[in-house]
C-alpha cells in the first residue's frame, strides 16, 4: 500500500476531489498494478520519482496520472510485460526503464514531454504505442538494445543528447530534428537501418555506424566533428553544410560508398580523414573547400583526387592510394611547404603516395611526417572502424602539432 505516503492524505479515492490531488513524496514504490491504480486514482500530479520496483508483474497501468514532476523508472525486472497510461502528459525527470526483459507493451498515448528518455535492455520491446505526434520535447533520449523496428511516437525537434545504439531491428527513421546541441550516436542497429533528419540545420558531434542511408539535407552547421564507419551507403552528400567550427570529418570503413559530395563545403575547422573505403574511385565533392584547420588524410582505392579550390592547410597534407595518382600528386605538391618545394599553402608535411597496396590498412589518424613523395611512410596505427574513429580523430589533430614541428 502507498496511500500512506502520499500527500495529502486521500480519503475517499476515486472521488471527485481526490481526482484533483497534487501528491508530494520523495519517491513513490509500486510493487503490483494495485499500487499504480491507487496512485493515479489519488493523483492528478504526482511531485517525486515513481518508481517500479522488481515486485511488480504483468501489465501496470497509471492511467488518471496526467503529471509526473520527478523521474519514472523501472528496472531489472523480467516479469513486468506491460507499462501504460492514456492520460500521462509529462514527465519532468527521467523516464528510464531499464533490464526489463519481459516487457513487451509500452503505451503512453497522451504522453509529450519528457526531461529524458532513457530506455536500455528492453529486449522483448517491438513496438512503441504513443500518440500523434508523441513525445515532442525532450532534453536527451538513449535507446538501447531494443527489439523496437520503429521509433515512431518519438517526434522531438531539439535534443541535447541523441543515442540510438544496438537496436537490430530498425528500419527508417524520418525525424523532423532541426538542432542537436551535444551529441548523435547512431550505432550498431543492424544493417538495415534508413535514416532522414531532413530539418536537421544544426549538431555538434556526430557518429553514424550501420546505417543503410543517412540524409541531412538541411545541415549548415557541424559545431564539432562527423564520423561515419561501416555504413552501407554508396553516396553521402551534405548539399548545404558550408563549414566547420573545429571538428574533423572522418569516412572509415565505408565498403560501399561511391561518391561523397560536400558541394558548399568552404572551412573545416579540423582534420579531413577518408579512408578504407574500398569502392571510392573518386574524391572530387569538396570543390570549395578552402580552408583547413587540421591535416588532410586520404587512404583508399581511387584514382582521382581534387581539391581545386585548397589554400590552406594548417596540418599534414598525407594521401596514398593503391591506384597511380602522379598526376594528382603533381599538382599537389605545387601546394607542399617551401621545405617541400611548393608555395606553403600546405603549412604541415606534404605526402603523396602511389600504388601503395596497404593503403587500406592505415585507417588510423595518425599522418605521415616522413615528408617524402612515392617514399613508404605511411606505418600509422591499426585503429578499427565503431571504436576507433573517435580516438584517431583526436590523434588526428594532434598530427597537425607534430607536422608543425617537424617542419620547424
Ligand atoms: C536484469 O534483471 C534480472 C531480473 O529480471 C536480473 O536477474 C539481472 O541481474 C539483471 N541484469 C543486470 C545486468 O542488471
Ligand atoms: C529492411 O527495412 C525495410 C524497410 O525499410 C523492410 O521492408 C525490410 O523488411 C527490412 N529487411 C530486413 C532484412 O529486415
Ligand atoms: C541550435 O542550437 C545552438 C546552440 O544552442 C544555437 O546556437 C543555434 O542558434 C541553434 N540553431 C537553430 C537553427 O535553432
Ligand atoms: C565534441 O567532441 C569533442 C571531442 O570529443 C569535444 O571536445 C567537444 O566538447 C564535443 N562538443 C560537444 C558540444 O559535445
Ligand atoms: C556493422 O558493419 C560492419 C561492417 O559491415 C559489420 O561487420 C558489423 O556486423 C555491423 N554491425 C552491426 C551491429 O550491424
Ligand atoms: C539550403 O540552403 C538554402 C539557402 O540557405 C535554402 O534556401 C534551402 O532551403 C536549404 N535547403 C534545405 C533542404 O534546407
Ligand atoms: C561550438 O563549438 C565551440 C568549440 O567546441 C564551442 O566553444 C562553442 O560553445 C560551440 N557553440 C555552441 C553554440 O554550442
Ligand atoms: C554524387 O552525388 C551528388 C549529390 O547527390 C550528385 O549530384 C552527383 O551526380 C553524384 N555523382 C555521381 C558520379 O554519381
Ligand atoms: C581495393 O584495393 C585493394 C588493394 O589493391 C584490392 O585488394 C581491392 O580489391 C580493391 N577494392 C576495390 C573495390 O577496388
Ligand atoms: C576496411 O574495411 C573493411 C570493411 O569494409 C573491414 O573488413 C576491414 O577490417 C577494414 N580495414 C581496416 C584496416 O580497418
Ligand atoms: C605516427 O607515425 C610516425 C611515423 O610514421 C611514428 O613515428 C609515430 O610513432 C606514429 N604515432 C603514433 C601515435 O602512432
Amino acid at each position: 500500500m502507498i496511500a500512506k505516503y502520499l500527500v495529502p492524505a486521500v480519503a475517499v479515492l476515486g472521488s471527485a476531489a481526490a481526482q484533483s490531488s497534487q501528491c508530494t513524496q520523495s519517491t513513490a514504490t509500486i510493487a503490483s498494478p494495485a499500487d499504480a491504480t491507487q496512485l493515479a486514482t489519488a493523483c492528478k500530479t504526482f511531485n517525486g520519482a515513481i518508481y517500479v520496483s522488481n515486485a511488480a508483474q504483468g501489465t501496470v497501468d497509471f492511467s488518471g496520472l496526467n503529471q509526473v514532476k520527478g523521474d519514472f523508472i523501472a528496472e531489472h525486472n523480467g516479469r513486468l510485460t506491460g507499462l501504460s497510461s492514456s492520460t500521462l502528459n509529462s514527465i519532468t525527470g527521467q523516464f528510464r526503464l531499464t533490464n526489463l526483459t519481459g516487457l513487451s507493451s509500452l503505451s503512453f498515448t497522451s504522453l509529450n514531454s519528457v526531461g529524458s528518455i532513457s530506455w536500455t535492455s528492453l529486449n522483448a520491446l517491438d513496438s512503441l504505442t504513443f500518440g500523434t505526434p508523441g513525445i515532442e520535447k525532450a532534453k536527451s533520449v538513449v535507446i538501447s538494445d531494443t527489439f523496437l523496428s520503429s521509433l515512431a511516437g518519438i517526434d522531438v525537434t531539439t535534443l541535447e543528447d541523441l543515442d540510438i545504439n544496438n537496436n537490430h531491428r530498425l528500419s527508417i527513421w524520418d525525424s523532423s530534428l532541426t538542432n542537436l546541441t551535444n551529441t548523435m550516436n547512431f550505432l550498431a542497429n543492424g544493417n538495415n537501418f534508413t535514416v532522414s533528419l531532413d530539418q536537421l540545420t544544426w549538431i555538434a558531434n556526430m557518429t553514424v555506424n550501420n546505417v543503410t542511408s543517412f540524409s541531412v539535407p538541411a545541415l549548415q552547421t557541424v559545431n564539432g566533428s562527423a564520423s561515419f564507419g561501416s555504413n552501407q551507403f554508396a553516396s553521402f552528400s551534405a548539399p548545404n553544410l558550408t563549414s566547420t567550427t573545429s571538428g574533423n570529418i572522418n569516412f572509415v570503413g565505408n565498403p560501399k560508398l561511391t561518391n561523397v559530395t560536400f558541394p558548399q563545403l568552404t572551412k573545416l575547422g579540423g582534420a579531413l580523414l577518408i579512408a578504407n573505403n574500398t569502392a571510392l574511385e573518386t574524391v572530387d565533392g569538396f570543390p570549395k573547400l578552402k580552408t583547413v584547420g587540421g591535416a588532410i588524410k586520404l587512404r583508399g582505392n581511387f584514382s582521382d583526387v581534387e581539391f581545386p579550390a585548397l589554400n590552406d592547410v594548417k596540418g599534414a597534407f598525407d594521401i596514398s592510394s593503391t591506384s597511380d595518382i602522379s598526376a594528382a600528386c603533381d599538382t599537389f605538391q605545387k601546394l607542399a611547404p617551401s621545405k617541400q618545394g611548393g608555395d606553403g599553402r600546405i603549412q604541415g608535411v606534404y605526402h603523396c603516395e602511389s600504388n601503395n597496396a596497404q593503403a587500406n590498412s592505415d585507417t588510423g589518424g595518425n599522418t605521415s611526417t616522413s615528408g617524402t613523395t612515392g617514399g613508404s611512410g605511411s606505418s600509422g596505427d591499426k585503429g578499427n572502424s565503431a571504436a576507433g574513429v573517435a580516438f584517431n580523430a583526436a590523434m588526428l589533430g594532434l598530427a597537425v602539432v607534430g607536422g608543425l614541428v617537424a617542419l620547424l
